[in-house]
Order: structure tokens, then C-alpha cells, then sequence
């Protein structure tokens, strides 16, 4: 059954409010962030109008109470991803996530000389940390490129560079040219090479439902507000062999299981990498988005958000001036459309579009070797999401031809 997207929209109460002196909001930076739901709004009010306590310590009402809640929500959310409440760990997002295994895994098990692949996809979050680790602990970076003509990845030079690799980070789907990898493979071939994988799964989640347990990498990165949650939340999914393995990157208080001024000993599971008092009210919220996309067929959302991106890719090549980036022909891949125009600065062109209400996101969006990749510093960018509509994309379009007939040049 198609989206009823008219009742999905009704869900989302910014949606209705104009900007831009009185034009109709329409909303295309979701690759940013998401707009939130009623319901998760509900979720986090309720939580602080009802129940707002610290978790895990005092045993009156309300602690016991939102120790439920934001227990609860682990269970609701590794229901969702595929996984046991013993294989979530909360995180603020994807950034802290992929932190984490630098930090938590990577630096205890790694050594000089060992090897983690990385390609020229991947956002900021999934190179900095690494770059940081190699200069600190010697370990190699080897990098896969991206074949610009057909924008995906190398995987004859990933091949290649597997041998002796301890660990291969990629994104699954580019923020930046919503080109989904093939991950299957990846993790298969890394698997076969004896090495652990990680996936930044930040632009998947929304519109995938992952299951971590078919998936077969070592850890999972998701970022809660790319999928109706709210901000400050997500998880690292992570297998137990490997949080086994993993050393706290945070410490202090609720990782512990004793102190004493010689020494600590450390809870395990999770609660070892959750340090101090948690985001409760977020991790709330989390799961109040899972709640809300499990009502809706997601292979129906991907469709429904793909076939926006497609649409809007195939009209907007034929706007004098405008090149397209990222392989829209297929139906693998996210609601994203990076373009830039010939003349007009990315970010005059962002500004005209804001004009006529619609949000779009300019810059480098923190993928700087991958735009270097294109020869460009930065894309004006697009991004659907399942309260997007037709009639959104086709405005959108209209309005970028009279912005750039009338400025173009
Ligand atoms: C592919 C990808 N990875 C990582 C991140 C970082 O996510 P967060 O800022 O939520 O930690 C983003 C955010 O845009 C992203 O798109």
C-alpha cells in the first residue's frame, strides 16, 4: 500500500507553519535532521510532566519510574534494529558512536602498524577519529577511492586492501550523493579477510529497518534525529564479542560496578560506555520514533522517498546551469540530490530558494575528500523524507527554474 502521506504530514505540527514572509514551509534539509513527530514530541513532554527523574539509583516513584522508561526504550529500539538490549548502547549520535569504537575498541585492540580501511565516501565523523587514532597509536589508514564517473566505490583497490586489515569503516549511503554501497559485500569480503566492520548507518536508518543481527558487521552507528527522533540520541550497535573487547571511552559515574581511591571495577554490557546520568528524555523520544516508523511499511517509505530523489534529480538536469552529482537511476540509495549551478554562488542560490520557503542545505556537508573527489568545495543539497510530497518536489523544481532564469545569467 502506498503512504498515506496526507495523514503523515498531519503527524508533524512544523509542517504547517510558514516562513519566509508567509510562504508555506517546505521542508528539504531531512539529511540534516528530521522533523519530529507529534507523538515523540508527547513521548518527551510526558517523560518530563509526569515522570522526570535520574535513572538506575534512588527507589522512589519517579526514579523507578523513569528507570522504566528509558530502560524500556532500549528494548523498543534493539526491537527495532534487530538486536538485544545487550548489543545498544546509547550514544548522542552517530559522531559519539563511531568515537566509540575508535576509542573503545579500536585503541585497545589495535596496534602499530595494523591497518583500518576507510574510503573517500565517508563524512567527517568516520575519518577524523581515525586520523586522530593513527597519529596517537601508528595504526595505518588505507583509503578507498570513489570512481567519480560511476560514484561508487573502488572495489578492486577495497579488494586489494584488505589483506592484513583489522578493521573496515564505510558509510552505508552517502550524505552527500544518496549512493547506497554495496554492503553485503563489503561486510562478506571483510568477513572472509578476518577483519571487523563498522557502518555508518546515519542516512540508512531513516528509511531502512536495519537488522543487525542479519547484517553481520561488528558494530552499527545511528544517529536518532535522522529518523524522528530527537537530537542529542542515538546508539552504537555493537556485537557482545566486541563489547567484550571494548575498554570505557567515558568514565565516572553508572559505568561502574565498585570504586575505591586505588582502583574501579566497571559494570558490563552497555552501562559500561554509558557514563554519568544519560539522556533519558531523549532516549524516550528514540524509541518513540522507532514506535512511529514500525507503523509504516518502510520498503513503502524507501520507495516513496527514493522515487522523490529520482524525480527531482531527473527534472532539475534539464535547469540551464545545473549539475546533478550521484547516480539517481537506481533504486537503491536515499533522498538526497546534491547540484550545483554554473554561475550562481551554492549559497546565494540556497538563499534565493529560502525565499520561496523551501530549506536546502549548501556546503561541504562534511565530506570534504569526497567533494575534493568531484573538483567542487561545496553542493547545494536536497534531501526527502516520507512527509515530502510530489507537489513539494515538483515546486521545488518550478521554483529553481525561475531563480535561475531570472539570475542565472
Ligand atoms: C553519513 C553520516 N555520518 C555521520 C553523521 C554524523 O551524525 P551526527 O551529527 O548525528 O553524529 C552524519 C550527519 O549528517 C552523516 O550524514
Amino acid at each position: 500500500m502506498p503512504l498515506d502521506v496526507d495523514a503523515i504530514r498531519s503527524d508533524f505540527p512544523i509542517l504547517s507553519r510558514k516562513v519566509s514572509g508567509g510562504k508555506d514551509l517546505v521542508y528539504l534539509d531531512n539529511a540534516a535532521t528530521t522533523q519530529k513527530p507529534q507523538s515523540v514530541i508527547d513521548a518527551m513532554t510526558s517523560y518530563y510532566e509526569q515522570s522526570n527523574a535520574n535513572v538506575h539509583r534512588a527507589v522512589h516513584t519517579l526514579a523507578a519510574e523513569a528507570t522504566e522508561m528509558y530502560e524500556n526504550a532500549r528494548n523498543t529500539l534493539a526491537d527495532w534494529f534487530g538486536t538485544t538490549r545487550d548489543n545498544l548502547i546509547f550514544t548522542s549520535g552517530t559522531t559519539e558512536a563511531i568515537n566509540l569504537v575508535a576509542w573503545g575498541w579500536a585503541r585497545s585492540n589495535l596496534k602499530s602498524g595494523d591497518a583500518v580501511i576507510i574510503t573517500e565516501m565517508e563524512h567527517h565523523a568516520d575519518i577524523v577519529p581515525w586520523q586522530l587514532l593513527a597519529e596517537e597509536k601508528g595504526i595505518e589508514i588505507r583509503v578507498i577511492p570513489i570512481n567519480t564517473e560511476k560514484d561508487i566505490l573502488d572495489m578492486d583497490i577495497f579488494e586489494a586492501s584488505l589483506p592484513g586489515a583489522k578493521l573496515v569503516c564505510v558509510v552505508h549511503t552517502s550524505n552527500v550523493l544518496g549512493v547506497a554501497n554495496p554492503i553485503p559485500e563489503i561486510i562478506n569480503m571483510a568477513k572472509d579477510a578476518g577483519s571487523k566492520v563498522l557502518i555508518d548507518a546515519a542516512q540508512a536508518a531513516p528509511h531502512h529497518r536495519l537488522n543487525f543481527s542479519n547484517l553481520g558487521a561488528d558494530f552499527v552507528a545511528i544517529s536518532g534525529h535522522k529518523m524522528c527522533g530527537p537530537t542529542g540520541i542515538g546508539c552504537l550497535l555493537a556485537t557482545s564479542e566486541c563489547i567484550e573487547q571494548m575498554e570505557p571511552f567515558m568514565s565516572g559515574g553508572d559505568m561502574i560496578e565498585t570504586v575505591t581511591m586505588e582502583k574501579s571495577t566497571f559494570a558490563s554490557g552497555p552501562q559500561k560506555f554509558e557514563a554519568g546520568t544519560p539522556k533519558i528524555a531523549e532516549a524516550i523520544g528514540f524509541a518513540a520514533a522507532a514506535e512511529y516508523l514500525s507503523k509504516l511499511d518502510m520498503d513503502e517509505v524507501h520507495h516513496h522517498i527514493r522515487g522523490l530523489a529520482k524525480l527531482t534529480a531527473e527534472k532539475i538536469k534539464s535547469v540551464q546551469g545545473i549539475t546533478v552529482y550521484g547516480d539517481h537511476s537506481v533504486d537503491e540509495g536515499s533522498g538526497v540530490v546534491s547540484f550545483l549551478h554554473d554561475s550562481i554562488h551554492a549559497e546565494d542560490l540556497a538563499r534565493f530558494m529560502d525565499a520561496g520557503g523551501f530549506a536546502m542545505r549548501t556546503g561541504h556537508h562534511c565530506a570534504q575528500p569526497l567533494l575534493d573527489a568531484y573538483g567542487v568545495s561545496s553542493t547545494n543539497r536536497v534531501s526527502f523524507y516520507l512527509y515530502n510530497t510530489e507537489d513539494e518536489a515538483n515546486a521545488f523544481v518550478d521554483h529553481l527554474r525561475y531563480v535561475v532564469e531570472k539570475f542565472g545569467g
